[in-house]
């Protein structure tokens, strides 16, 4: 048996009925915040990745799906590609690409599947799904101010909300910009000198790379090491220090907790000033439901202008495994179930349901066969806990009136063609 790739899976009825009513509720949060889609390529070239991620990231260092192109033409030979394993990146190029600086402030959504090739676990997988948003302008735009970043979290907050997921935790840093980073750097390979030679290999490498990321450890023994160094607080310089307080204050104002987690350094270097998590109980060891953050300086990284930009990512997979909403709660069952009866009815039949689903859209209507007895009929019809069953026989078609039976209720009436749709319609 041919089965799926190990990390991926298929998505089946009746639970694609959850995705879809999270993906129709963020889409109407994201209306109602004046926020628009945008859909990038799912393989970029693997330089944005390097230059944009970080090459000393995990994502970068060890989870990319990369292939040569063997295109024949001589301008795509060679080329390196990589499915993306997240989205800002993709975003950003695209910003520079399009100079979509001329639009102002951009605020920008996206739905979709994101790669890594990570060890797959509960909440873990190869390929998932993420809900992003990016907010990304010229400074005179305002994308720089501290008012995009609380936005962006009450957003969050009503989203999940909405979604109808309770019991989450919003962790909060600041990271600083680049100047701060360099002397947390400098300190870190300090307080790290004495003690890195009793940590993992990993931790031993970013020690000389890039300090931050031991941050990332997830080894057990590590963690009481890590616990003594620094934390980048200490190191925020007016400007970013001022930029975080104005970001609790509305926060603050807003009614919006938060819990501020000065570990919290996040996994991807473009990050500067605010970042974030919002965490579930619920979720065991992958409990990061959402992440995101304040990425000022990514979009020079990639040979574009000055561009502040702030933005996340929800781990769908994970949303949808936080809910406590069962698939039924949103899943649509028939309003009516076609039943023809006897040879030469299935023509009737299909008449029936086109007229049906053409006059309202908003009907379900399921289809038997006339193969089917009476009996059988009405067992599919319970199966698929349609509302009504329609019974098409040779006397109704005579008559132009229908037998139609309110299965929870047992009544049935005799009903003209013209009133079906109607009388089946949700009142
Ligand atoms: P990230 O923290 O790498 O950030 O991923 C965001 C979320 O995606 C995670 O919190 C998690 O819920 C989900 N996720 C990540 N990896 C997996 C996986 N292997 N399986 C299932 N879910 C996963 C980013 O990707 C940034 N681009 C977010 C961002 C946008 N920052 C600024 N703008």
């Amino acid at each position: 048996m041919i089965k799926s790739p190990r990390g991926t899976r298929d998505l089946l009825p009746p639970d694609t009925a959850l995705w879809n009513f999270v993906e129709a509720t963020v889409r109407d949060v994201f209306r109602a915040y004046n926020f628009h889609e945008i859909r990038t390529p799912i393989f970029e070239s693997t330089e944005l990745f390097a230059r944009g991620v970080g090459e000393e990231t995990d994502i970068v260092a060890k989870e990319m799906f990369t292939w040569e192109d063997r295109g024949r033409a001589e301008s795509d030979r060679g080329q390196s590609l990589t499915l993306r394993p997240e989205n800002t990146a993709g975003v950003v190029r695209a910003y520079i690409e399009h100079k979509l600086w001329d639009r102002g402030l951009n605020k920008l959504f996206y739905i979709g599947p994101q790669f890594r090739r990570e060890r797959p676990q509960k909440g873990r997988y190869r390929q998932f799904y993420q809900i992003g948003a990016e907010v990304i302008g010229p400074a005179a735009s305002g994308s720089e101010s501290p008012a995009r970043d609380a936005e962006i979290l009450e957003l969050l907050a009503t989203l999940l909300d909405r979604v109808g997921i309770t019991g989450w935790t919003l962790e909060l840093n600041s990271v600083g910009c680049p100047a701060d980073r360099a002397r947390f750097n400098e300190a870190l390979r300090a307080a790290l000198e004495p003690v890195v030679a009793k940590m993992c290999a990993d931790c031993q490498r970013r020690a000389v790379t890039n300090p931050l990321r031991v941050f990332d450890c997830k080894v057990p023994e590590d963690q009481s090491v890590i616990e003594t160094l620094p934390r980048i607080s200490q190191f925020l310089d007016e400007g970013c220090r001022t930029h975080f307080e104005q970001v609790k204050e509305i926060l603050t104002a807003v009614g919006v907790p938060f819990t501020l987690n000065g570990r919290l350094v996040r996994g991807l270097d473009y990050y500067t000033r605010t970042a974030f998590e919002f965490t579930h109980g619920a979720l065991g060891a992958q409990n990061a439901i959402l992440g995101g953050g304040r990425y000022d300086g990514l979009s020079e990284a990639l040979g574009g202008p000055a561009a502040p930009g702030i933005g996340f990512a929800i781990g769908e997979d994970r949303l949808v495994l936080s809910l406590a909403a069962t698939a039924d709660s949103v899943l649509r069952t028939p309003d009516v179930y076609i039943a023809p009866l006897g040879p030469g009815m299935n023509r009737e039949a299909a008449r029936l349901a086109r007229e049906l689903r053409r006059s309202n859209k908003d009907l379900v209507v399921e289809l038997g066969d006339e193969s089917f007895r009476l009996k059988k009929s009405f067992e599919a019809a319970d199966k698929l806990k349609s509302r009504y069953i329609l019974i098409v026989g040779e006397n109704e078609v005579k008559a132009d009136a229908f037998a139609l039976k309110h299965l929870a209720s047992g009544e049935q009436v005799s009903v003209p063609r013209a009133e079906l749709a109607a009388r089946i319609a949700r009142h």
